[in-house]
């Protein structure tokens, strides 16, 4: 059987947890302090370490980063007054497995406690690359890997989290796959974008109402905290929420129970909260538009998934995964991507991100007659936004390009775009853009129709 550690300076709290985990049938060491706590550590093998924040000489905290030196493989659960959430904020940001707060209920305990073990245990055995995968999030670049391995560490805790990136990233994915790899996976996972409700209606969505409590409630209903017990609720656009509703989240967070709108009744719920924003929500906090109280509550464990420009490494395999879908969706046989296809791919900036990039292939499965996408078909996507790009793409230095498809075709594609471009420059009067590119009016004409441009 497992030993666990427990630090605490109160022997009510020591006598309590050993007598509860001796029942378990774990072995059970306690100490009073961070520096008695170290002596053991170091003269015994332990499989799990509980320890107090707040105590007297080494404190919680400084146990936990001297521990990680010992053995980095030790989880460590941390017990927080439910007062200071900055305190479970820092611990897991220093390496703690997981966090309670006092005051805690046994099972809650058990359940950490066995997660935490199972997880170690298995994690510490089976470090392979498959096991770094995480299922419908595609990508194999660092950053990547770093979000999936964080995902496994964290989905099993109770930690609050907030995940941040700019639009089209997949901070979506990101919080369906901590849901389902957490322990309450098959419970209930309830989204919600705040910004879609109005302000007068959110609390009523959030928290449910009673009939007659407000002009439209003509019947009971339950918020969405209700409908989500036990299990998680997404709080998408977190960044959008007035000042009015971030107080009333805060108390329900604070008081983890609440009232219908309208209602006497308290309702107690269990939800994790995972959150997401586009938003820099620490430099809102800094311009005072978002409460610092609340955002220590939210984001006790803080994901940001990195935009795809940082990411290009990932460009290849989405591509193949998209392809794939959308070949199988328009009944294409779509054999992959030209190889100067990819290059002007992984030249782009993706200000739409990943959203962006399956849209790109979306359409360029549509539109491609071939069974391989040639850049004409992509450009057509990306030609709104990097016109000039494109251009210089195939201009002189593009050499692959050319031997892939041919003088004639890149230099054809190259005075179509030019032409296009001189025309919207000219307000599509033929005569000036003719007098812009230096020909005739005629040759322009006639390669207005050649190229059949509209
Ligand atoms: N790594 C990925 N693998 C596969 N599909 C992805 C990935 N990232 C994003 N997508 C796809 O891109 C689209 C946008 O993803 P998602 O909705 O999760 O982004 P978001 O960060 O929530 O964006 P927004 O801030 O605009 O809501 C979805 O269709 C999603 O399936
Ligand atoms: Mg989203």
């Amino acid at each position: 059987m497992p030993t666990i550690l427990v630090v605490d300076d109160e022997l009510s709290m020591r006598e309590f947890l050993q007598i509860l985990l001796e029942k378990e049938g774990f072995t059970v060491l306690t100490a009073s302090d961070g520096v008695k706590a170290l002596e053991l550590a170091k003269k015994e093998t332990i499989n799990l370490l509980i320890s107090d924040i707040k105590m007297p000489g080494l404190g919680g905290l400084a146990l936990l980063e001297q521990i990680k030196e010992i053995d980095a493989s030790i989880p460590v659960i941390m017990i927080t007054a439910y007062a200071s959430p900055e305190d479970a904020v820092l611990a897991m940001k220093n390496g703690a497995y997981d966090y309670i707060t006092k005051p805690f209920k046994v099972d809650e305990i058990k359940n950490i406690i066995s997660t935490s073990l199972a997880k170690t245990f298995t994690s510490q055995t089976q470090k392979t690359e498959e096991s770094q995968k995480i299922e419908g999030i595609i990508g194999e670049s660092l950053q990547m890997m770093k979000i999936f391995d964080m995902i496994k560490r964290i989905a099993p805790t109770h930690a609050n989290v907030l995940i941040t990136g700019e639009s089209g990233t997949g901070k979506e994915l990101v919080a369906r796959a901590i849901h389902n790899h957490s322990t309450v996976a098959d419970q209930p996972f309830v989204p919600i974008t705040c910004s879609a409700i109005p302000e007068n209606l959110i609390e009523s969505e959030l928290f449910g109402h009673v009939k007659g409590s407000f002009t439209g409630a003509i019947t009971n209903k339950k918020g969405l905290f209700e409908l989500a017990d036990n299990g998680s609720v997404f709080l998408d656009e977190i960044g959008e929420l007035t000042p009015l509703i971030q107080t009333k989240l805060l108390r329900v967070l604070q008081e983890r129970e609440f009232k219908h709108v309208g209602g006497t009744e308290t309702i107690k719920v269990n939800v994790r909260i995972i959150s997401a924003t586009n938003k820099d929500l620490e430099a809102e906090v800094m311009a005072g538009r978002f409460r610092e109280d609340l955002y220590y509550r939210l984001a006790v464990v803080p994901i940001r998934v990195p935009p795809l420009r940082e990411r290009k490494n990932d460009v290849a395999l989405l591509v193949k995964y998209f392809l794939k879908k959308y070949s199988e969706i328009f009944n294409k046989d779509i054999k992959g991507l030209s190889s100067y296809g990819l290059k002007i791919l992984l030249d782009y900036d993706f200000p739409g991100n990943v959203r962006e990039l399956e849209n790109i292939i979306e359409r360029g499965v549509a539109l491609e007659n071939s069974n391989i996408i040639l850049p004409d078909s992509l450009a057509l996507a990306a030609h709104r936004r990097s016109e000039n790009q494109q251009i210089s793409l195939h201009g002189l230095g593009d050499e692959d390009a050319v031997y892939e498809q041919g003088l004639d075709e890149i230099i054809a594609q190259t005075e179509k775009r030019l032409i296009e471009k001189a025309l919207a420059k000219a307000d599509y009067s033929k005569m000036r853009a003719a007098e812009l590119l230096k020909i005739s009016f005629r040759s322009l004409r006639y390669k207005v129709q050649k190229y059949n441009i509209t």
